[in-house]
């Protein structure tokens, strides 16, 4: 472990799929981990300290705070709590676009909010947010998914531009495809009478698989292992070459073929 933010670091999402991976690695590699999620026993594993936290309640994330400042706090922030909810751009209701923005987007900015003067405190820290490859290529009936993507993607980039004067570094990392609980957490939006649902299921089905069949949770956490050692931290890693090119594809084709290609895909 060489990392020059210190070796303690706070984990959002850290009982499932890459969060968990993310907890696991770092404690390995000799940090001290706050692995923070709803759905745990507080209890201390080795190097891991588990935590509980909904970060779309401002008193559970500053409960969490004050125990991990106690303790000593934290100079990373690994923000991986996250989830899907599949519906068609058109007609997903409102309630169901709010409530993953709450978790995908609001809660990154909550926990920031509440850990990062103590970050300033400190001289500077690093944050890493888990966005996607749907944070720059939508896909039919993942709008809103997306939507909580690119706007974290603005958000962190501002953050970088705002908080590098106190120190504070930040990036993206986009995963692809990634076999995690994510897939059978997913919910569906489609109100009664959807003249989407059978095309939104037949997409969703095929994405599910390829979520299934797709990457370890562990080579993304690897990423976030890597990132934690550099003190210039690049602004975004997309995870996986395949992806890499697809985001290369997306910038130098033309709109309309590379949006056909995706709708032939999953229609
Ligand atoms: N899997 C993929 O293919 C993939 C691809 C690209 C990006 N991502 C992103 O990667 C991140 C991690 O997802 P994953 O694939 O590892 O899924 P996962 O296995 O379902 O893990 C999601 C984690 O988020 C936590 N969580 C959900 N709601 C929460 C809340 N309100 N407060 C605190 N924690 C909450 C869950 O824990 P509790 O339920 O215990 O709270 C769980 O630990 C997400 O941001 C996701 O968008 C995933």
């Amino acid at each position: 472990m060489n990392s020059p933010y210190g070796n303690r670091i706070l984990i959002t999402g850290a009982s499932s799929g890459i969060g968990l991976a993310a907890a696991e690695a770092f404690a390995k590699e000799g940090y001290t981990v706050w692995a923070a999620s709803r759905r745990c026993e507080e209890r201390r594993e080795g190097n891991c300290r588990y935590i509980r936290m909904d970060v779309t309640s401002e008193d559970s994330v500053r409960r969490a705070y004050d125990k991990i400042a106690e303790a000593g706090g934290v100079a990373i922030l690994l923000h991986c709590a996250g989830m899907g909810i599949a519906g068609a751009a058109e007609d997903t209701p409102e309630e169901a676009v709010r409530r993953q923005f709450e978790v995908n987007y609001y809660g990154v900015l909550r926990v920031n909010r509440i850990f990062l003067p103590d970050l300033r405190a400190r001289g500077g820290g690093l944050v890493l947010v888990m966005s996607s490859v749907a944070g720059r290529v939508p896909l039919p009936y993942q709008s809103h998914y997306s939507a909580t993507k690119y706007a974290l993607d603005t958000y962190v980039e501002s953050l970088r531009m705002e908080a590098g004067r106190f120190g504070i570094r930040a990036a993206l990392i986009e995963p692809g495809d990634t076999k995690t609980g994510f897939t059978a957490a997913r919910e569906m939006a489609l109100p009664e009478g959807s003249p989407y649902r059978a095309a939104c299921e037949g997409a969703v089905a095929r994405m599910s698989k390829d979520e299934q069949n797709g990457g370890s949770p562990l080579a993304v956490a690897k990423i976030c292992l890597k990132l934690a050692q550099k003190k210039h931290p690049p602004v975004r890693v997309t995870v996986g070459l395949m992806y890499r090119i697809v985001i290369f594809l997306r910038r130098i084709w033309p709109a309309g073929a590379f949006e056909k290609v995706l709708e032939g895909m999953y229609r």
